[in-house]
């Protein structure tokens, strides 16, 4: 890879309790592209993921080994700073989960934890964050609504304008159109498209078109194991691992 890498994972493991889940997972992902990972279902593809932004950590009797490197640093150091990693490495997940408050509230929450207060502040991170996630249009004028009242869609994108809020440098994705109907998925996945001009994403999908849509750089999961990493054209279209090739042509999966 010619790339300037903005995260590596170098022989991550991960245990749940007595049970490996991943296996010695060494992966770089460039900067400001979009790199997919992909496999069947219960392939630790989540697993991983969380692993980024140290979502693990919430999960009783994880355990993990190895080192998850963001800016040359490891985020598994015992000093490292937690609640900078998750700020910089924002989440969006399967489902919408905007809070159970207005659309304003919902984007000036980050915001307000990380001590911006005053209205003027605040309004253009609003407009900022709305418009880079592609909603702005669509609620302008109506941000004491509660977020609650939005259509699947337009929740999503609204938490993909929350995570922007804080001003991430890394966006995880994690099944972000498994929930939504075509064109919503079309609206997700278009605006992925232009996010990457100023973030680097990660996005797992099991959705192989999508991948093909919407990645620079495919990784494939195969029982916690990462068994190919490539540009995505490449392995669509000449993987070089058989395993690649079978879930690619649609042989299990
Ligand atoms: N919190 C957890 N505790 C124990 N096992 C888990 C937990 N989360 C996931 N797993 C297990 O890890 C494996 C991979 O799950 P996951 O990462 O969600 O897969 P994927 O996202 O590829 O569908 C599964 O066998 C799942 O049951
Ligand atoms: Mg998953």
């Amino acid at each position: 890879m010619n790339e300037d890498i903005e995260i590596e994972s170098r022989d991550l493991n991960l245990w749940y309790g007595d049970v490996q889940a991943l296996k010695n997972v060494t992966i770089a992902v460039p900067e400001n592209k979009v790199t997919a990972v992909i496999g069947p279902s219960g392939r630790c593809k989540s697993t991983f993921i969380r692993c980024i932004n140290r979502m693990n950590d919430l999960i009783k009797d994880c355990r993990i080994t190895g080192e998850l490197l963001f800016g040359g640093r490891n985020i598994y150091d015992r000093d490292a700073d937690v609640v900078a990693i998750r700020k910089n490495i924002g989440m969006v997940f399967q489902k919408p989960n905007p809070f159970p408050m207005s659309i304003y509230d919902n984007i000036a929450y980050g915001p307000r934890v990380h001590g911006i207060s005053g209205k003027h502040k605040l309004d253009e991170v609003m407009e900022t964050s709305l418009m880079a996630a592609a909603l702005w249009d669509e609620v302008e004028g109506k941000l004491d609504i509660s977020a609650l009242d939005l259509s699947g869609g337009q929740q999503q994108r609204l938490c993909i304008a929350r995570t922007l809020a804080v001003k991430p440098e890394v966006i995880l994705f994690d099944e972000p159109c498994s929930a939504l109907d075509p064109i919503s998925t079309a609206k997700i996945e278009d605006l992925i498209g232009e996010l990457k001009r100023d973030y680097t994403i990660v996005i797992v999908t099991h959705n192989m078109q999508q991948a093909a849509r919407v990645s620079d750089y495919t990784a494939f999961f195969l029982i916690g194991e990462m068994i190919e990493l490539g540009k995505t054209k490449q392995i669509f279209e000449n993987p070089e691992k058989k395993s690649t090739e079978d879930y690619i042509t649609g042989r299990f999966g």
